[in-house]
């Protein structure tokens, strides 16, 4: 039975979106692999342990080549399998008062972090877990926005490039990773109610058509989904999950 159990790799699990995520899998019986830049607190009510947490910082590539060798080395007690890996954790600076970052004052050093973190750490993870992910037949779902496809009144322009590049990458991985029976897709939120959004944000809400805010566990359900063989033959699509706001 413990051979069948199935293992996710998720990025970015303390807040938001990740919790939620973290909350939906558990719940159907799947081990849920951790990464982000806090060690695992001893005092957390989690039932996993610390064996199913990395402390990783994304932005530092070393650091990333080297929670990959962990999680490989994790892995093992499984046969070498993964199941999925979400690519979730990202950063979103934002000026003083939650505005918007823009193309022409944007610090360089900064750019390169959201990169980093947003862009290049979800490649490094997908290559460097493979073998993994094929082993298993599993699935990548990384994280998108609906900021990759339009001006957005808050997040920073690094931020929405990034994403943009992201929806581009999982495009390019499902026509590469699919040859080995591996699924790659994007999950675009809109307006999902976690400490990322910036004051204002009721604004955009008037001209939602469904008229509110999404909440995380409609984004983790459908993480799940991509991840499930529910979704067996989808490859390369992007879920907008923004309550019709892309209309
Ligand atoms: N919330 C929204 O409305 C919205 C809309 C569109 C897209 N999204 C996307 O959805 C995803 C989750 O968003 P969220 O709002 O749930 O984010 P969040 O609450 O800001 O959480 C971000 C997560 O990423 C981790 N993280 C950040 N920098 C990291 C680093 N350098 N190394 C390792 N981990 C790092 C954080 O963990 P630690 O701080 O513990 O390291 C945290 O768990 C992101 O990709 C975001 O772009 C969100």
């Amino acid at each position: 039975m413990a051979e069948e159990r199935k293992t996710l790799v998720l990025t970015g699990a303390s807040r938001g979106i990740g919790h939620a995520t973290v909350k939906r899998f558990s719940r159907e019986g799947w081990r849920v692999i951790t990464c982000s830049r806090q060690a695992f607190a001893e005092d957390c009510p989690w039932p996993a342990g610390p064996e199913d947490h990395i402390k990783v910082d994304l932005s530092d590539q070393e650091d990333v080549g080297i929670a990959v060798a962990e999680i490989r080395h994790r892995l093992e007690a499984n046969g070498g399998r993964l199941d999925a890996l979400v690519n979730n954790a990202a950063i979103s600076p934002k000026l003083e008062g939650g505005t918007r970052m823009n193309s022409i004052d944007t610090p360089m050093h900064m750019w390169r972090d959201v990169f980093q973190v947003n862009f290049f750490a979800p490649i490094m993870l997908a290559r460097g877990l493979f073998k993994e992910l094929g082993n298993a037949k599993g699935s990548i779902v990384n994280v998108t926005s609906i900021v990759g496809s339009r001006v957005h009144p808050f997040a920073g322009t690094a931020y929405a490039t990034s994403k943009a590049a992201l929806v581009a990458l999982t495009r390019e991985m499902a026509a590469d990773f699919g040859p080995h029976g591996i699924r790659v897709n994007a999950i675009a939120p809109g307006e999902i109610e976690t400490s990322i959004l910036s004051p204002g944000t009721d604004k955009i809400v008037e001209g939602i058509p469904l008229r509110r805010l999404g909440q995380t566990s409609e984004v983790a359900d459908t993480i799940f989904f991509l991840c499930s063989d529910q979704s067996s033959y989808v490859s390369g699509s992007e879920i907008h999950i923004n309550g019709g706001q892309h209309v």
